[in-house]
């Protein structure tokens, strides 16, 4: 078979997918767009929540380890101290606003990975070149669940009891190491000072690994869009000091013997303690059983489709004269400068290497390199004018000129 029917076949496959997954990821791209651009009439491209996905819960991220630190002045991790210490705060110079500002943060943030997540879902961001920033995502996700969920059992109300306990039968179940696990969550064999300190130490751990992991999960995008616009970021710390004042953040009923465990709690958050709920109405199976359909889930996704890579960059390494241009503008780090030997000018030099894994197609570098020195492995050679003529949007000819 010729080159020419194989290309058409994969260029009308793109245009009109016939895969019904990769249709429905087509279709529901397109959608997004439409909704994205009503948002853009009412509030401007520049204050549109869609177009800072990422922005946003690293901006609500900040908001969350500034408010933490404010807590931390006061907070006293001991079993008798811990629910007066957070009392006290009322007391203190807006010690209810930081305190407040901190719980709503924090809804604000799972709220906002979902927004992120959502977008790079429905508009296909996530798989082939993009699988870093998914997986470490769902890491992210993790660690925000357990940053939360250990919050909660800090507070040493009722709730913070509740929670410990039901933690610890969960992990019990686990076979093997259930008895291991139940052991760290407690730090030791019963609720005790310890198992507030563990439960501090969980929390602040947990926000220190989401910094290392968003590392991760920005290291493959060369320029990640991280900062919100000022109306943006007015409006959400504007929501949450809104929120913060009208509901200020409380705890339930003091726990007068912690070892004396409540027999039910209220959960209160729905955000981040719906498995709770399902752990005391359905039990710990079905509570593992949700938590690795979320996030085996989560992590399969991308892996449901593969794309035909047919136009990875490729370097002509004669040409090549190791001025890093195209490894500084690739949008998703797939160049390497690699030290090489230069016969012509027989000393060491630069030579760029690209990682196909990493590579878009994107053709970025082409503009970079002015020493013609990168192709696209299998672009058709297509003469410049016909994709001008391609490309140009198709109108009427006028009524007048057309009568000429
Ligand atoms: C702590 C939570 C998270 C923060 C602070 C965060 C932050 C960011 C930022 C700043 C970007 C760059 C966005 C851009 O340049 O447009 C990004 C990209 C990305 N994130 Fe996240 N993220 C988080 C969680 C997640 C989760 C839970 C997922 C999915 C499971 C995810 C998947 C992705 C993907 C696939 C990209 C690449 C998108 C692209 O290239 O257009 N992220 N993230
Ligand atoms: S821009 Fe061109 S010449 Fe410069 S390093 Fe890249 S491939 Fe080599
Ligand atoms: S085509 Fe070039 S710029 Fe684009 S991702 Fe591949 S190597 Fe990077």
């Amino acid at each position: 078979m010729s080159a020419q029917p194989i290309e058409a076949v994969e260029r009308d496959d793109v245009l009109q997918p016939r895969h019904p997954y990769r249709r429905f990821l087509r279709s529901a791209t397109r959608w997004q767009v439409a909704v994205e651009r009503k948002v853009n009439e009412l509030v401007s491209y520049e204050q549109n929540p869609f177009y800072f996905h990422g922005a946003l819960p690293t901006f609500v991220f900040w908001m969350l380890i500034a408010s933490g630190i404010g807590l931390l002045f006061y907070y006293k991790a001991t079993l008798t101290e811990s629910y007066e210490s957070l009392v006290y705060l009322a007391k203190v110079p807006f010690g209810n606003c930081i305190r407040s500002s901190h719980r709503y943060s924090a809804d604000a943030m799972l709220l906002a990975i979902y927004l992120h997540t959502f977008r790079v879902y429905i508009t296909d961001r996530h798989r082939e070149y993009r699988i870093v920033p998914w997986l470490t995502g769902v890491v992210l996700l993790l660690l925000t669940y357990v940053a939360g969920i250990s919050g909660y059992m800090l507070v040493g109300d009722q709730r913070s009891w509740g929670l410990i306990h039901q933690s610890v039968q969960a992990f019990q179940a686990v076979p093997l190491v259930g008895d291991f696990l139940a052991s760290q969550v407690l730090a030791g064999p019963d609720i005790t000072d310890y198992t507030v300190a563990r439960a501090l130490f969980f929390h602040l751990l947990s926000a220190m690994a989401i910094f290392w992991f968003l590392w991760m999960h920005l290291l493959r995008i060369r320029r990640p869009f991280m900062i919100v616009t000022i109306g943006i970021g007015a409006a959400v710390v504007g929501v949450i000091l809104m929120v913060a004042g009208l509901w200020p953040a409380g705890s339930y009923t003091p726990v007068v013997e912690p070892m004396h465990v409540p027999e039910a709690y209220e959960i209160g958050n729905w955000l981040y303690l719906p498995g709770f709920w399902l752990l005391s109405s359905a039990g710990p199976l079905a509570f593992w059983g949700a938590v690795v359909l979320l996030f085996g889930g989560l992590l399969m996704l991308p892996y449901l489709l593969r794309d035909t890579r047919r136009n990875i960059a490729m370097v002509v390494r004669d040409k090549c004269v190791g001025c890093q241009l195209c490894a500084i503008d690739c949008p998703y780090s797939a160049i390497t400068m690699v030290p090489t030997w230069n016969e012509r000018k027989k000393k060491p030099d630069l030579l760029a290497v690209v990682y196909p894994p990493r590579c878009s197609e994107c053709g970025v570098c082409i503009g970079s390199c002015d020493f013609d020195a990168i192709e696209l492995s299998s672009m058709p050679y297509r003469p410049i004018e016909d994709l001008v003529k391609e490309l140009a949007p198709k109108r009427e000819a006028p009524a007048e000129a057309a009568g000429d």
